[in-house]
């Protein structure tokens, strides 16, 4: 099936699974869960029992407000939740966030789901925003965070999970800085000639191949009992789309999510599929998609 037809057949016929795993005594991260659906996937990991779930987020105060919030409509008791501070387009925020990982008791499992789309060019630690936030800070906090995975796996002697939130547009990326005679990484800093509109895309692209090679480094085992998988939670009625845009195209862009797109309640409960406890073992290294190891396979040779 053309990625054309697998989306609109997950969009239009798949409503993911409405999670019932338990996570009790579990203590879990959610970055950008402030809102969207990172925020939706706190609330479902707190009515399953989690003890913990910190919210790391790039404004404090929006994490408090957003704390504010799951208590009134969970009425979950707020020392269940905690707010870091998570800067995924500056490398020190990430590298403070994984030393105050270092001090915690336990962590049973994170969810990477922060991430931004814009068409508008940024730069940030010297590449473009995309490049910076979607992929090397992504990956920089998976390796910040792993060691404190695989002790509390060992301790507990249940298995960590570590979740990267991609995309399935990573399917459609024209990716032609591939083809470049030098490094992939200086033709994606060129700012002339970048194609804005294939960006997203690629940065969710470059983030599975990241996904896959970190879970090959990384084999499950005694000494890693960590699931690493990469998901999506399909187009979802979000904040991610919040560039400026003329009244036709925002017009268009309305109508196309009111007719396929989740929530992001329900999109949402891939990404708690994603790191849930029971997860079957054949999901290291796998991209998810509508709750199952997606069949489309992009192939990787390295
Ligand atoms: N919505 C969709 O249709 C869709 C589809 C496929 C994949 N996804 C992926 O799902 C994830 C969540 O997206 P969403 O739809 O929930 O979008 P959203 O509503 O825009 O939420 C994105 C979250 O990421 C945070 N964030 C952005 N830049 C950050 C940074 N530099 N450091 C730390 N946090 C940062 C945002 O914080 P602020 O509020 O402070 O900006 C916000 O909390 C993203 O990785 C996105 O690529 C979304």
């Amino acid at each position: 099936m053309s990625y054309f037809l697998t989306f609109l057949h997950s969009q239009l016929f798949v409503t993911p699974t409405y999670p019932t795993s338990d996570f009790s005594n579990q203590v879990l991260i959610v970055t950008g869960s402030n809102t969207g659906l990172g925020f939706e996937a706190v609330k479902h990991l707190l009515r399953l029992n989690a003890a913990k779930v910190i919210l790391a987020v790039r404004t404090v105060s929006k994490g408090e407000a957003a704390v504010q919030k799951i208590v009134a409509t969970t009425k979950c008791s707020p020392s269940r939740l905690d707010v870091w501070p998570l800067d995924l387009s500056k490398y020190d925020s990430v590298k403070q966030f994984g030393a105050r990982v270092h001090t915690m008791d336990r962590l049973d499992g994170l969810i990477q789901n922060a991430g931004i789309l814009t068409s508008n060019w940024e730069t940030c630690e010297t590449h473009e925003s995309h490049i910076t936030v979607n992929v090397i800070s992504a990956a920089l906090l998976g390796l910040e965070v792993l060691p404190k995975l695989r002790e509390s796996a060992k301790k507990t002697g249940l298995r960590g999970r570590l979740s990267f939130v991609g995309s399935d547009l990573q399917y459609i990326a024209k990716f032609k800085e591939k083809e470049t005679n030098g490094r992939i990484f200086d033709a994606l800093d060129a700012k002339e000639g970048a194609d804005m509109s294939d960006r997203y895309n690629v940065s969710k692209l470059l983030l599975l191949y990241y996904v896959r090679i970190l879970a090959e480094m990384a084999p499950l085992g005694p000494e890693s009992n960590i699931i690493i998988d990469n998901t999506t939670p399909g187009a979802c009625k979000s904040d991610i789309f919040r560039d400026e845009v003329g009244w036709f195209k925002r017009m268009v862009m309305n109508v196309g999510i009111s007719m396929l797109a989740r929530t992001t309640e329900v999109g949402s409960r891939t990404l708690v599929h994603a790191i849930k406890p029971d997860l079957e073992p054949q999901a290291h290294g796998a991209f998810l998609m509508d709750c199952k190891i997606a069949k489309y396979v992009i192939k990787l040779s390295h």
